[in-house]
């Protein structure tokens, strides 16, 4: 596993995605929906497990699609999985990502068990293409809230439990979707920019909406998550970006390889400024990472 773009191209902010970039996105985009197959096809399916007797899972929206074929597959592993289903070595806890408070009751019910949390997999998403913008009772943009803050919020409140089943890792669910972007931290809840969900063209729409054979069933699309989480190439793999002072953690293909996400995407001053924002809306400190970090050192 390599990366070869150098930090010291990274850094200027993008005010907007350009055309050369647009064109870029939808040529990835479009090989990605039509090509996805051929580019896994040297992943076996059901992706082969380790056994994971011992090892601790939360993975939030389990009740369908790629979590719920995630969970069962560690569950067959012998793994200890948190998730919104029910079944051997399997706990259940309602958990709505549309509410803050439902993210901290959630939280709050592992920790209080004081069991270590080895894998933390932020599945649970949604893309409501080419639907009216809606809003969380909380102030937020549904897909802001249930895609970015929620897991960004469940992530940092499970720290402790994180820090006590160390090495652990968080996998958070991505998409090539994401080269559609740039982040305006001034305008978290689209209410200015176009917004690619709303604005999306119809036929484009209708096309997502359509039974497209060769795209992956939930159990393919299951297994980049179950690697990232599982493989302990990935650990090699985020220790050498760390030497190499890449400034974000690694980014997995649907393939199960490592490739570079978009410049914005790790664009030093955009993921500073979006960090800052993210802890201010979820109602936390600049530094709650440190303090929860410093007051599980103390217990
Ligand atoms: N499928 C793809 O091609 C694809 C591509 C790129 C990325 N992804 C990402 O991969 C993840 C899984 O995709 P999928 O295809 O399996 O999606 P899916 O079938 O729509 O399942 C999404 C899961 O998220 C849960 N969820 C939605 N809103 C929630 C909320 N407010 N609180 C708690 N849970 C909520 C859903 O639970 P309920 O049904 O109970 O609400 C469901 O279990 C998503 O994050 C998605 O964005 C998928």
């Amino acid at each position: 596993m390599t990366t070869s773009t150098s930090v010291s191209s990274l850094g200027k902010e993008s005010k907007e995605l350009g055309w050369v970039k647009w064109l870029r996105a939808w040529y990835l985009l479009m090989s990605e929906i039509l090509f996805q197959k051929i580019y896994a096809r040297h992943l076996q399916n059901p992706f082969p497990l380790p056994p994971l007797g011992g090892i601790n899972f939360i993975v939030t929206g389990a009740t369908s699609g790629i979590g719920l074929e995630i969970s069962k597959q560690l569950v067959e592993s012998g793994a200890y999985v948190f998730m919104a289903e029910s079944g051997a070595h399997v706990e259940v806890m309602e958990l709505d990502l549309l509410s803050l408070e439902s993210v901290v009751k959630f939280s709050e019910a592992w920790n209080s068990t004081l069991r270590p949390l080895h894998i933390l997999i932020n599945n649970g998403g949604i893309f409501s293409m080419g639907q009216p913008q809606t809003f969380s009772k909380d102030g937020f943009e549904t897909h802001l809230q249930v895609n970015h803050l929620a897991p960004a919020f469940l992530s940092i409140l499970f720290l402790p439990s994180l820090q006590k089943g160390a090495p652990s890792r968080i996998v958070n669910m991505n998409s090539l979707m994401h080269r559609f972007c740039v982040i305006n931290t001034s305008d978290m809840n689209f209410t200015q920019a176009v917004s690619l969900q709303k604005d999306i063209p119809k036929f484009v729409v209708e096309f997502g909406h359509s039974y497209l054979p060769f795209l992956f069933n939930a159990q393919e699309g299951s297994r980049s998550a179950l690697f990232a989480a599982t493989d302990p190439d990935v650990t090699k793999y985020c220790t050498k970006l760390k030497e190499n002072e890449w400034p974000v953690c690694a980014y997995i293909a649907s393939s199960c390889r490592p490739i570079i996400p978009s410049r914005e995407a790790h664009n030093v001053g955009t993921s500073q400024s979006l960090w800052e924002t993210t802890l201010q809306m979820v109602g936390l400190p600049l530094d709650a990472v440190e303090e929860l970090l410093t007051e599980f050192c103390k217990l």
